[in-house]
């Protein structure tokens, strides 16, 4: 390792280790959360309903890992899979993204469907959970690697640990499973009025149900430590097993 990762490394566990700075971060997240700030971004021309930080870490992993398939359940507006398949062109070769969402609509579709990085996309329009949908999606899987997977679909406890058992098998060793919205649990109770998923019930309680059960996956504490503002605290999962 050099000298300037070594410092970078020793730097972000000085970060992890600064409690101020932890408090001041979550309180930071929570505030900004009010003014839905996950919503105010674009790639590409498209709304991506992701904070920078996190964006810079998938751009991280995309690079690293260089998928041929990446898998993303929650489509809404494209601009998650725009961004996926815009450094899948960026890496060059056979790249794909197949995306999920239960509704897909035609104002939204008509936008992927002509954006510059379609050529990369495939959409299914049904439920990420239905047994049909996962088919369809290991078909796709068969024969490519790595494949790497982000679940941004609906964060209920219950549908995100069914989506881990589903495709949690597809990705490769090496490559990576991300879990968004782990940080419901940090949020204030009321943080997320008129949703089903609770501060006991949600993505990050999904990821450790799942991951009680699967020696496959690691948490990659060392990518929250780095961000500081994430929504996917403990959702960064390495695949370290065949
Ligand atoms: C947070 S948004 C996805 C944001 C997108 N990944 C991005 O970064 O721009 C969540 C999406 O999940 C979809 N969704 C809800 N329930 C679903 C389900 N059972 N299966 C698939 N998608 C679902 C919603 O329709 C919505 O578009």
């Amino acid at each position: 390792m050099s000298e300037f990762e070594q410092r970078n490394q020793a730097m972000i566990r000085g970060m992890a280790a600064d409690a101020a700075l932890q408090a001041k971060a979550r309180a930071l997240f929570a505030a900004a959360n009010q003014h839905e700030y996950s919503y105010h971004f674009r790639w590409l021309g498209r709304p991506i309903i992701q904070y920078p930080q996190d964006i810079v870490a998938m751009q991280e992993l995309i690079w690293d890992v260089k998928p041929e398939l990446i898998i993303e359940t929650g489509i809404a507006r494209g601009g998650s899979l725009i961004f996926s398949a815009s450094i899948l062109q960026l890496i060059g070769g056979a790249g794909l993204v197949v995306g999920v969402d239960i509704e897909i609509r035609p104002h939204n579709r008509q936008a992927i469907e002509a954006h510059p990085m379609a050529k990369r996309i495939k959409m299914i329009e049904a439920s990420s959970i239905h047994e049909n949908t996962a088919a369809q999606i290991r078909a796709l899987a068969t024969g490519r690697k790595p494949v790497m997977v982000f679940l941004d679909s609906n964060h209920t406890h219950e549908h995100v640990l069914r989506e881990l058992e589903l495709y949690a098998p597809l990705v490769t060793k090496g490559s990576y499973l991300v879990v968004l919205d782990t940080v419901i649990e940090d949020l204030p109770e009321d943080a997320f009025p008129n949703r089903p998923w609770t501060k006991t019930r949600n993505p990050k309680t999904a990821v450790r149900e799942f991951l009680k059960r699967d020696s496959r996956f690691v948490v990659e504490t060392e990518i929250e430590n780095n961000l500081l503002l994430t929504v996917a605290p403990e959702g960064f999962l390495k695949c370290i097993g065949d």
